[in-house]
């Protein structure tokens, strides 16, 4: 077996990917649930996510390989001193014989010097096991979905929210300083790209923003509960009507989004943990999975 950087490549997205699905489906079979036929979409933004780290990120990024075939990743990254892990697997046949320790010692080696670290963990227990080993503080998370009661959200109250773009990225990285200690930087044109809209609000007394896909709420960050839950709302109101809504990474301190998404009809269940070393979790916030 041999460790080796991931390119940027369009062969090594694919082989993070095959390692990928293949792992997270066994999970997902592990757990009762159904396998997820990935869509093109889905393929697109995941092969986007490994060659953006590839390039920004080559010393965190890492393929495990055995007689020429991909049985392992990991994908870190390193952000203003904060270290994120993006993506961790390794192939069902090949787990529990130390190719994911080897993997996540070099990725969390590449994040020496960072004070701050983040994660957010499956509900893989081996994957907990490994994260805490690491020196990580597991917060238990929460998971929202359902379908939006459109007529039961709350009131959006008066605070303007509107589309944002390239225009706002130093509103964004700015307000990630405030809240996660560093700004999310090259990630924001990615999410951009790859997202299908991002929402800003920017007021004298605050700014917050959040991107959507879909039901998905993929990240939001604000500097005040009440600008949070404004953007959590609006978004909810944007999504595609018989969609199903997803809000994952949820701590307890996150406790307005579970308002937010509970007045919205949202079901709460536990899954996973965030990860975190050198902070708390940060609020108001909800974190992306691949750029934390
Ligand atoms: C998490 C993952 C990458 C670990 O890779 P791996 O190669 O199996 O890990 P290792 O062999 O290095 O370590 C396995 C550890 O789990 C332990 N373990 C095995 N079964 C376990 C169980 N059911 N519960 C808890 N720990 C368990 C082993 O004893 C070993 O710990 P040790 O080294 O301290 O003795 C891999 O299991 C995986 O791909 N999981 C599915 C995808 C996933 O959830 N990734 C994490 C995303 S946050």
């Amino acid at each position: 077996m041999i460790l080796r950087p991931v390119r940027d490549s369009a062969a090594d997205a694919a082989a993070v990917r095959a390692v990928a699905n293949a792992a997270f489906d066994a999970l997902r079979r592990s757990l009762g649930e159904e396998p997820a036929e990935p869509t093109p979409a889905f393929v697109a933004v995941a092969d986007i996510r490994t060659r953006h780290l590839a390039v920004t990120d080559p010393g965190g990024c890492w393929l495990a390989e055995k007689d020429g075939r991909p049985i392992g990743t990991a994908l870190a990254l390193r952000r203003e001193g904060l270290w994120a892990l993006s993506l961790f697997c390794v192939v069902p046949e090949e787990q529990g014989k130390g190719v994911g320790r080897l993997l996540l010692d070099h990725a969390v080696a590449y994040g020496r010097g960072c004070l701050r670290g983040m994660i957010a963990v499956s509900a893989d227990p081996v994957a907990a096991r490994r994260y805490q080993a690491a020196g990580f503080t597991l917060h238990p998370a929460m998971e929202l979905t359902g379908q939006v009661d459109l007529a039961a959200l709350p009131d959006p109250g008066g605070i303007p929210v509107h589309l944002g773009d390239a225009a706002h990225l130093a509103l964004l990285d700015s307000v990630d300083r405030r809240i996660r200690g560093g700004a999310h930087g090259p990630d924001h044109p990615v999410l951009l790209r790859t997202c299908d809209e991002l929402l800003v609000a920017d007021t004298l007394t605050g700014s917050g923003y959040c991107y959507r896909t879909e039901g998905r709420i993929v990240l939001l960050a604000a500097t005040s509960r009440r600008l949070a839950s404004r953007l959590l709302t609006e978004a909810l109101t944007r999504i595609p009507a018989g969609t199903k809504a997803r809000l994952a990474n949820i701590t307890a301190e996150q406790d307005w989004a579970v308002s937010v998404g509970m007045a919205g009809g949202l079901s709460v269940h536990n899954r996973g943990y965030l990860a975190l070393r050198g902070m708390r979790p940060p609020a108001p916030y909800l974190p992306s999975g691949a750029y934390l």
